[in-house]
């Protein structure tokens, strides 16, 4: 067993069927003799032009396509692309959806195709297809892998349903900047979080028989540290060391593909110099050599010839041979790979080697796939008439939603509401259905999601006024008067402010991770009125709060919540369903304090609100402390951490400790609190983060209960990479930390002692 799983609590048992299947892809170590007959008779018939074409993935214009979400690049009109098919110049298509048209596509393929060697067709399905799952950074809020691997499950019903048997899915990115904006796409910033998601949605998305017809194949993406993209700029490039790669972005990938995903996806970026789509240390030595990775790597869209504008490559060409070699083996839309690799391997500038091996990891994941026994699986019109958007589907969505939201503050326990309290609801989003998924769903349909007005009535909730108060990022006329005027006649305000979905996701970096400045004078003029403000925060990352929105009486983080935004919501604030969700980002005082994350190093001048601040790490103007950390959401109870101790002084090396603590319930009500457990080493040979999340458990407690709460520790949760890039622990002094947040709670010491 790897060593990896174990770090991240992750069961090393892949099912029975899903193992068989990962021995049929993972056959390029294997000997010649071993290699799979069928495949190699394949390879053996298969002209280079061929080769180059089971290697190219390109938009699918046979079918209904998703549109405007990547740029227009060889972009083929139907006639060509049907063309392309024939001549066997295409192994995969992508980003179009329905049954029906991919079955008549893999007709041509089966049928008039000198190989018949079936395509792959594929699509972002990223929270769902056609019920919309929350965005996956509000979903990590949930503190529950399972409840990703549930959402997942049914995206892959779904997206198997319409015709899709791979997904560019999960995202697994540490993102540790808010400002970039793809933070929503994955599970936030701690690399322990994160691997236990990534794992969780593999298994989701592939489910337990890679075969079945429900499968969808997974892409833990982007291969790598796109993520640490320099300033949060998208596409930046990305400067870092060898421990940081190792320590905190890699480890989602690695339980990502643990847990068996068979594909992967190269990054846009570059890793100190070296673009990802062409880096060969990343894609060979890494993650084949080291990792043992049977899959096939795609590149990102067009990402192989952006090595020309990175100035990697010269042209198309040697961007080609570059990334195929480096083992990027399937070229996505740009068109490079059958283009030049035939010229490429006449010229003897790639031997035909590189360019078998990459077919050959393509083909057995087509078998790994079932595809080559029954190339139209997942391909079944009748199935898409009925497995779409079932009741038990939009149940979950409804389940997933209200588990995701974050209560950040509750002042005075406003919250929840009774359904008799006059709500003035106000804010651009309150019966707005453009900004309930969230980015990155591409087949939902927006008149089939909850708004938020929908939510509160269906609940019976009072409404005395229902006002916009202004656009998203203008003002609008009269809006703020309108605001003020329901305001008076109110209860409470509901305000539900903050980004739209478009302002998160791809190529959406934001210099400024601030509410907009028309709903934030919106938010300062209702204040003003008196009355109680509760804010519903939309948005895709961590913002900084400022003003009327940071002190309003509470704050909940509502994220994109997906097809039951408004009925979650709902839930949430009227009590049927009490907020359990708990921080995957820590939310800063300030955007000019990014990046930002709660496991940093310590420095040699560290931050302390005891003494003068001068000459500590620290900006003038803000303390460098969270406003809302990592780890951190309120429930409608609340809770005592008591008798923190550990089981012994000292920890052998073989050996465990338990580290244990009461968490008692001290309120009125029943809640679910998420005890969390931190470690720290004290001294190490590299500096070490102020603290790490290592375990957590998400209990409900019933109201005046405790619970004894009990986490084992043992070396390899002290493990860190060490100067020479292993995995190793030092001994010596530890602190541990059962929390509520990743600041809060007692440490506990305990020694590591040598064998
Ligand atoms: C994104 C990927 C996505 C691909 C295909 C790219 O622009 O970076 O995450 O899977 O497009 O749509």
């Amino acid at each position: 067993m790897d060593a990896r799983l174990n770090r991240f609590g992750i069961s090393a048992a892949i099912p029975m069927s899903l193992g068989v299947a990962l021995g049929a892809a993972s056959s390029e170590t294997a000997s010649a003799q071993q290699r799979d007959e069928h495949i190699e008779s394949l390879l053996s018939r298969m002209t280079i032009e061929e080769k180059a074409g089971q290697l190219t993935i390109v938009a699918d214009t046979s079918r209904v396509m998703a549109e405007g979400i990547n740029p227009e690049a060889n972009r083929r009109k139907l006639e060509t692309l049907l063309a392309d098919v024939r001549a066997g110049r295409i192994g995969a298509l992508m980003s179009g959806n329905g049954a029906a048209a991919a079955r008549d596509t893999q007709r041509i393929a089966m049928s008039e195709t000198r190989m018949k060697i079936p395509l792959l067709f594929a699509a972002d399905v990223i929270h769902g297809y056609r019920t919309v799952f929350p965005i996956p950074l509000g979903e990590a809020a949930s503190f529950e892998p399972e409840l990703a691997e549930r959402t997942a499950r049914v995206a892959a019903i779904e997206a198997t349903a319409a015709g899709l048997q791979w997904t560019f899915a999960p995202m697994v990115d540490v993102a540790r900047d808010q400002r970039w904006g793809r933070v929503a796409e994955g599970a936030g910033e701690d690399p322990y979080l994160g691997a236990l998601f990534a794992a969780a949605r593999v298994r989701g998305f592939q489910g337990g028989d890679l075969r079945s017809e429900r499968s969808l194949l997974a892409t833990p993406k982007h291969f790598a540290a796109y993520g640490a993209v320099q300033a949060g700029m998208d596409y930046n490039s990305v400067e870092i060391s060898q421990q940081t790669l190792r320590e905190v972005h890699f480890p989602p990938f690695k339980a990502a593909f643990d847990a068996g995903a068979l594909s992967a996806m190269s990054a846009f970026n570059d890793i100190n110099g070296v673009p990802a789509t062409g880096n060969r240390w990343l894609l060979t030595q890494l993650l084949r050599e080291e990792w043992g990775f049977g899959g096939f790597v795609v590149s990102d869209y067009t990402s192989d010839r952006e090595m020309i504008l990175h100035g990697f490559a010269a042209d198309d060409a040697q961007a080609a041979q570059l990334a195929l070699s480096a083992g990027t083996d399937m070229s996505m839309q740009s068109g490079i790979y059958v283009e030049q690799i035939p010229r490429l391997v006449a010229s003897g500038r790639l031997p035909i080697e590189v360019v078998d091996q990459a077919v050959r990891r393509v083909l057995s994941v087509k078998k790994a796939l079932g595809l080559f026994d029954d190339p139209y699986r997942s391909l079944d019109p009748q199935r898409e008439a009925r497995e779409l958007d079932m009741p038990e589907h939009r149940a979950l969505a409804r389940e997933a939603a209200r588990r995701s939201i974050v209560m950040l503050r509750n002042e005075g326990n406003i919250l929840p509401l009774r359904k008799a309290t006059r709500i003035a609801l106000i804010g651009p989003f309150i019966d707005d259905r453009d900004n309930l998924h969230g980015a990155w769903t591409l087949f939902g349909r927006k008149q089939d999601a909850i708004t938020l007005r929908q939510g509160l009535e269906r609940a019976g909730a009072t409404l005395v006024g229902v006002v916009e108060g202004s656009s998203i990022e203008t003002a609008l006329a009269g809006g703020i008067e309108a605001a003020v005027a329901a305001a008076r006649r109110a209860d409470v305000v509901v305000l539900a402010i903050g980004e739209s979905e478009r302002m998160s996701g791809e190529a959406q970096s934001r210099a400024q991770i601030v509410v907009p400045q028309p709903q934030r004078e919106l938010a300062e003029a209702v204040a003003a009125v008196g009355k109680p403000v509760i804010v519903l925060l939309w948005t895709g990352r961590a913002l900084a709060l400022q003003g009327a929105v940071r002190n309003a009486e509470a704050i909940l983080v509502a994220w994109f919540l997906g097809s039951e935004m408004g009925n979650a919501i709902a839930d949430v604030l009227f009590g049927e369903h009490g907020p359990s969700g708990r921080l995957p980002v820590s939310f800063p005082q300030d955007s000019g304090q990014q990046p930002f994350h709660y496991n940093h190093r310590r420095t040699g001048r560290p931050y302390t609100q005891k003494g003068r601040p001068e000459f500590t790490a620290r900006y003038r103007e803000v303390s460098n402390e969270a406003l809302y950390p990592f780890g951190h959401g309120l429930t409608y109870s609340s809770f005592e951490y008591s008798a923190t101790r550990a089981s012994d002084a000292s920890l052998a090396w073989n050996g465990t400790l338990s580290v244990n603590a009461r968490v008692a319930n001290t309120g009125s009500r029943a809640a679910e609190e998420v005890v969390q457990l931190y470690v720290h080493d004290r001294v190490a040979s590299l500096t070490r983060p102020v603290r790490e999340l290592k375990g957590f458990r998400k209990l409900r407690i019933e109201p005046g209960q405790s619970v004894e709460v009990a986490f084992d520790i043992s070396r390899r949760d002290l493990e860190f990479v060490g100067p020479d890039m292993q995995w190793l622990a030092e001994p010596g002094e530890f602190d541990a930390w059962i929390a509520p947040s990743s600041t809060g709670g007692v440490p506990v010491r305990f020694t590591l002692e040598r064998e």
